[in-house]
């Protein structure tokens, strides 16, 4: 019989010589191994390790650090429930724990048989479906008990996911509302052949439309890629990120799903704007499903002398897109973070300046831009940047793309002009008795029912593109407490502040939540803001108090209802008793006998 190193070894030559034994492809390189093997051996690591010429601890580092790899076996089926607070809602929590009952599990625990694990995993981007789930990294949607019943019954036969009904798989738009983005009638190669033609100065107009970043920052486009092409390197990037996990946002998913075309023409015009010859897409691993459709769009355009060498027959332009996915980590949809991944590397955010634009991949000048930036420069080239910057406002040009979950009838996407109030957006969607919206998810802003006139756009509510419904039935308290576990989950710990701070938060409100916090900690937690605002190395840690604060200010309620009601017995005060007595007999030792108990 052959060893275990051996068996957990084999096959892995080929994978390795896929991706031509470059250690930038690390991540890639383990994904493929966990797929063959069902989790990552320790021989394994070694073996990488040796073949890759990388040290073992950096091999064994990455594997640790995305929580879709597994160093130990997962089960044969693993089934992780999505945990964003609009699956709870939907009844996620109920629906895991019939899951358990049914295969006799601990959420988190492997089945003795090793069969399967169930347990809970960030928000998988199916808000607008939900509650969903992940098996084996395939999204399942629209769960109910009887799904659930069905799944269990699926995976107690060991039927393979491939039998599995195909409707459990099936992911909808649910585009709600179209504005010029998504009511695009642009053909593949539309943009790219009238830039071509025209001689149209595509920095230029993408300045000139006042296109700003739809993946939160909003700084704009136009000056990054001017910024990107005039930095000095042998190589420029284009990276368009598609990592899209901010709780709340599925847009990108529908743009990837309907328009990834349109991505790409917006990737290949940046090529083009900032001399690019490379590009990639960094693929959330939660939208797994979508890899090999995004991989025939590309191949087509391929076919059509949309990608590759002499595009559209101009010589000297060669451009083509990779996909890279990534494995479960949210803060690697900050930029440095996506690109220390693309480089096979933990997601760690980099120290910045320097920016990615002139020390990005590999140390080159790269532009990063969100999936909907890439589709809106395309769109803006293409009608020209007064008419583009005639939709929207002042500082605030083009449309959005919202993501509608929560209390609504009609979740899913809505497309606006910028400077749409929150009251239309809830009128449109239906919902009724709203009390609050939580724009931008929760590293955003939570608004009450006395704001709802306000306004999406970079002069009021920036957004990427998060707007999660809460009604008057639900407790606001939880919602931030679910925020907070996210946060305290997905901090990538390489600063104290952020990996301790979040931590500390969650507890605070874990205590809160069973009855033994005081006023004391509602004061802590304002002190902790402070220090993480002030001392946290990335974006993470800065908005990780947000969720509570912005709670705290508008249903403060929420809070003091739990809090415990303290019957404070005066603190005993010796030295003022003492003078008191004092001044009344005029005697230097009056008082000498008196103790706490008879003051
Ligand atoms: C913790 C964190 C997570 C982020 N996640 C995303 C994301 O999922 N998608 C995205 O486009 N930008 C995300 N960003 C913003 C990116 O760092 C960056 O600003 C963006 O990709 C730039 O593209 P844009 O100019 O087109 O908006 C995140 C930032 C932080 C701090
Ligand atoms: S702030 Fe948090 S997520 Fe960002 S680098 Fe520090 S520990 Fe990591």
């Amino acid at each position: 019989m052959a060893a275990d190193s051996e068996i957990h070894t084999t096959g892995l030559d080929s994978i390795l010589d896929r991706y031509a034994r470059d250690p930038n492809a690390l991540l890639q390189v383990l994904r493929k191994v966990q797929e063959l093997h069902g989790y990552i051996h320790p021989a394994a690591i070694s073996y990488i390790g040796v073949k890759l010429g990388i040290p073992r601890a950096r091999v064994e580092g990455v594997a640790g650090f995305y929580s879709f790899l597994h160093l130990q076996p997962h089960g044969e089926y693993r089934v992780l429930f999505s945990d964003n607070i609009t699956d709870r809602m939907q009844g996620s929590q109920a629906l895991m724990e019939q899951m358990c009952q049914q295969l006799w599990l601990q959420p988190g625990k492997v089945s003795e048989d090793g069969l399967v694990s169930i347990d809970t995993t960030s928000c998988t981007g199916m808000c607008d479906q939900g509650p969903a789930m992940l098996v084996n990294g395939r999204a399942i949607t629209r769960l109910t008990h009887q799904r659930v019943q069905e799944i269990g019954g699926l995976i107690r036969n060991r039927t393979p996911l491939a039998d599995w009904p195909a409707d459990y798989f099936r992911v909808e738009d649910n585009i709600r509302r179209r504005g010029p983005l998504l009511d695009n009638t642009i053909a593949p190669g539309d943009v790219l052949r009238t830039v071509m033609e025209s001689g149209k100065d595509i920095i230029e107009t993408v300045k000139s439309s006042g296109l700003r970043g739809r993946g939160g920052a909003g700084f704009p486009t136009g000056m990054k890629w001017e910024a990107c092409r005039n930095a000095p390197g042998s190589e420029h990037y284009v990276v368009c990120n598609a990592d899209e996990g901010e709780p709340g946002t599925f847009k990108d998913r529908v743009l990837l799903t309907s328009y990834a075309d349109l991505v790409f023409e917006g990737m290949t015009l940046c090529a083009l704007a900032i001399g690019a010859q490379h590009g990639f897409l960094y693929l959330r691993g939660e939208y797994r499903y979508l890899l090999e459709p995004l991989q025939a769009v590309l191949q087509r355009r391929r076919d059509n002398k949309l990608l590759g060498n002499n595009i559209l027959g101009q010589t000297g332009f060669g451009f083509d897109i990779v996909i890279h996915l990534g494995a479960g980590a949210y803060i690697c949809g900050e930029e440095s973070a996506l690109i220390e991944s693309l480089e096979g590397k933990r997601g760690v955010p980099r120290n910045r300046p320097p920016f990615p634009v002139t020390h990005g991949y590999l140390q080159q000048p790269t532009a990063v831009d969100n999936v909907e930036t890439f589709c809106s420069a395309a769109l803006a080239v293409q009608k020209g940047a007064e008419n583009y910057r005639a939709i929207g406002t002042a500082k605030s040009s083009g449309s959005k793309l919202i993501s509608v979950s929560g209390d609504c009838p009609r979740p899913g996407i809505y497309e606006y002009p910028f400077g749409v109030s929150v009251c239309e957006v809830l009128q449109d969607c239906g919902a009724a008795n709203a009390r609050a919206v939580q724009v931008s998810g929760p590293s955003g802003v939570c608004v009450a029912e006395s704001e709802f006139d306000r306004r999406l756009g970079f002069e009021d509510l920036p957004t990427a593109g998060a707007f999660m419904v809460f009604d008057d039935s639900r407790d606001l308290f939880e919602v931030a407490r679910n925020f907070v576990h996210f946060f305290a989950h997905e901090s990538c710990g390489f600063c104290t502040p952020c990996r301790v701070g979040t931590a500390l938060l969650k507890s605070t409100m874990d205590k809160i939540a069973a009855g033994l916090g005081t006023q004391y900690d509602l004061g802590e937690i304002e002190h902790l803001d402070h220090v993480l605002q002030t001392s946290s190395h990335c974006g993470l840690g800065r908005t990780a108090c947000n969720p509570v604060l912005h709670t705290l200010k508008h249903f403060r309620p929420a809070y003091e209802s739990r809090l415990k009601s303290l019957e404070f017995e005066p603190a005993f005060d010796l030295d003022g008793a003492l003078a008191r007595a004092r001044q009344m007999t005029g005697r230097d030792d009056a008082g000498a006998h008196l103790k706490p108990e008879e003051a």
